[in-house]
């Protein structure tokens, strides 16, 4: 694959690389995407499956769904783009990755410094107390606290709630130290996570934008790059190979 000089030139000199990823980096994993073709939310209301109100109305149709899309990231792996990207780590000094996804799949991929804008589905913690909770299994229907007896819901961010503010000020601060900015698989239209790429832009750094499609974002990046993040990070990773030789 063909990369953009002035971009090869960025890598040469880059020793911070933020990758600011959303659900189409994990759509190649079969993890389907919210919007766009197939996405989620042309067929399912987000104000009825991922908002805290919802939940109270009706725990267990929530809590099944959640399970259900569980159970999917289960039987999948990280894909070309999840592992390429954890192994720029070897590259660079300082790679971070920046993920709406709260499928675990970056970790599972074997980045090391990961940050979850919306939280993480292995997770679960009680609406009262907040005392975690470990599911045994995906078939497990909606449990109660082993303390209070409360309610049992997943660690993600619903629509409406705050983003865990330390990993929202490290992705910040990081994308604004970033000398390079990836931007992969995200329409970029959730705020305030869409900001990172935003804070990166203004601090100077150099945007890339991989997608198959056009976003609200595209006309703001140095370089847009149509195609499939499984198949364009590894061309990516194969040029700073190839440069670091
Ligand atoms: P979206 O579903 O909004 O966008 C997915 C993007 O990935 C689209 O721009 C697609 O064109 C692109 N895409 C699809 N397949 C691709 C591939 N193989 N390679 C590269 N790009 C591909 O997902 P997000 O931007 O992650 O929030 O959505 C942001 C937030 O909205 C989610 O975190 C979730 C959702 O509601 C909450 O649940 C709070």
């Amino acid at each position: 694959m063909e990369l953009k000089e002035e971009f090869i030139e960025k890598l040469k000199s880059a020793k911070s690389i933020v990758f600011f990823t959303g659900a189409g980096i994990s759509a190649e994993s079969g993890i389907p995407t919210f919007r766009g073709k197939d996405g989620i939310w042309n067929k399912l209301k987000p104000e009825e499956l991922a908002n805290f109100n919802a939940f109270l109305r009706n725990p267990d149709m929530v809590w099944e769904w959640y399970q259900y899309r569980r159970q999917i990231i289960h039987d999948t792996k990280p894909n070309a783009g999840h592992f390429a990207m954890a192994e720029f780590e070897k590259y660079f000094d300082d790679v971070t990755v920046v993920t709406q996804n709260v499928d675990n799949l970056h970790r599972r991929a074997g980045s090391s410094n990961v940050f979850e804008l919306h939280g993480n589905i292995e997770r679960n913690y009680c609406i009262d107390c907040s005392e975690p909770y470990y599911i045994k299994s995906d078939e497990e229907s909606l449990p109660k606290c082993k303390i209070c007896g409360g309610l049992i819901r997943p660690d993600v961010v619903w629509f409406g709630e705050m983003l865990p503010q330390e990993a929202f000020a490290k992705s910040e601060k990081a994308a604004a130290d970033s000398d390079i900015c990836i931007i992969a698989g995200t329409s970029a239209v959730v705020y305030p996570a869409a900001y990172i790429p935003l804070t990166a832009r203004d601090a100077g750094s150099y945007l890339v934008e991989i997608n198959v499609a056009p976003t609200e974002i595209s006309g703001l990046v140095n370089y847009s790059v149509r195609g499939k993040s499984g198949e364009v990070v590894p061309a990516i990773l194969e040029a700073v190979k190839e440069m670091k030789k």
